[in-house]
């Protein structure tokens, strides 16, 4: 009785506006941007943490969190049981593989033998597993675009959106390797009550998307 639905957000980033403006047209109310990490809504059986999104999926299988917003570039990178249960169609970027602007490129075996940095290491190591290349993959949790500038790589693999941080980092994009949108994900052993509860905000969530249609 008396479930209270704990979504996870990412707290400030690419997914972030695009959340709450969701949460906002399903008429559900919560404060955010307070420098608050968890919020209650005042109109919905919900609770609402705002976290790294790095971190969500982990959050959602260890059920921490009943739902969470994420790329599925991060949900795929990070492997968690989780339930995805929905597409949102916002949010949409590419993970793509790029270089100095400068350099020539002739296809994928170019970067034979090289250093590739990035924070996306399970993604980028299946892609060149299945093309047949070998490369050094050097995980860094942010600021990837800057690797080649400071010697650090020959290339990186990166998020992609907008694309200015590549343009302002003297980088060019040569290769997409996964493309994603934010999805609903969710804990797989959820009580009755939270699965309820989760029909329910699914339900507003589909006539918010009908009404875009
Ligand atoms: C990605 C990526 C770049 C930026 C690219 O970060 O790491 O920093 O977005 O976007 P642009 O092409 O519009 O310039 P993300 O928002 O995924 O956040 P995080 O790496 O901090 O988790
Ligand atoms: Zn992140
Ligand atoms: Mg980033």
């Amino acid at each position: 009785m008396n479930s209270v639905l704990r979504i996870a957000l990412q707290k400030s980033g690419r997914l972030s506006e695009d959340s709450y403006q969701l949460f906002k047209e399903c008429g559900i109310r919560f404060d955010y941007g307070t420098g608050k990490l968890k919020s209650i809504s005042s109109n919905f059986p919900a609770e609402f943490l705002f976290l790294r999104d790095d971190d969500i999926p982990g959050y959602v299988e260890d059920g921490v969190a009943d739902l969470g917003i994420v790329g599925e570039n991060v949900a795929v990178e990070t492997a968690r049981q989780v339930q995805t249960i929905h597409k949102l169609g916002f949010s949409k970027c590419r993970l793509s593989i790029a270089i100095p602007r400068g350099t020539d490129w002739a296809g994928l075996s170019d970067l034979e033998g090289k250093n590739i940095a990035t924070s996306y290491p399970n993604l980028l190591g299946s892609y060149l597993a299945e093309q047949g290349v070998q490369a050094t993959i050097h995980e860094i949790s942010g600021s990837v675009e800057i690797a080649p500038s400071i010697g650090l790589a020959e290339a990186v693999c990166d998020i992609v959106s907008s694309g200015s941080t590549l343009l302002s980092n003297g980088l060019k994009e040569v290769e997409t390797i996964f493309r994603s949108e934010a999805i609903l994900i969710a804990n797989p052993q959820m009580n009755n009550e939270r699965q309820a509860l989760t029909e329910q905000l699914l339900f507003r969530i589909k006539a918010v998307q009908a009404a875009k249609n």
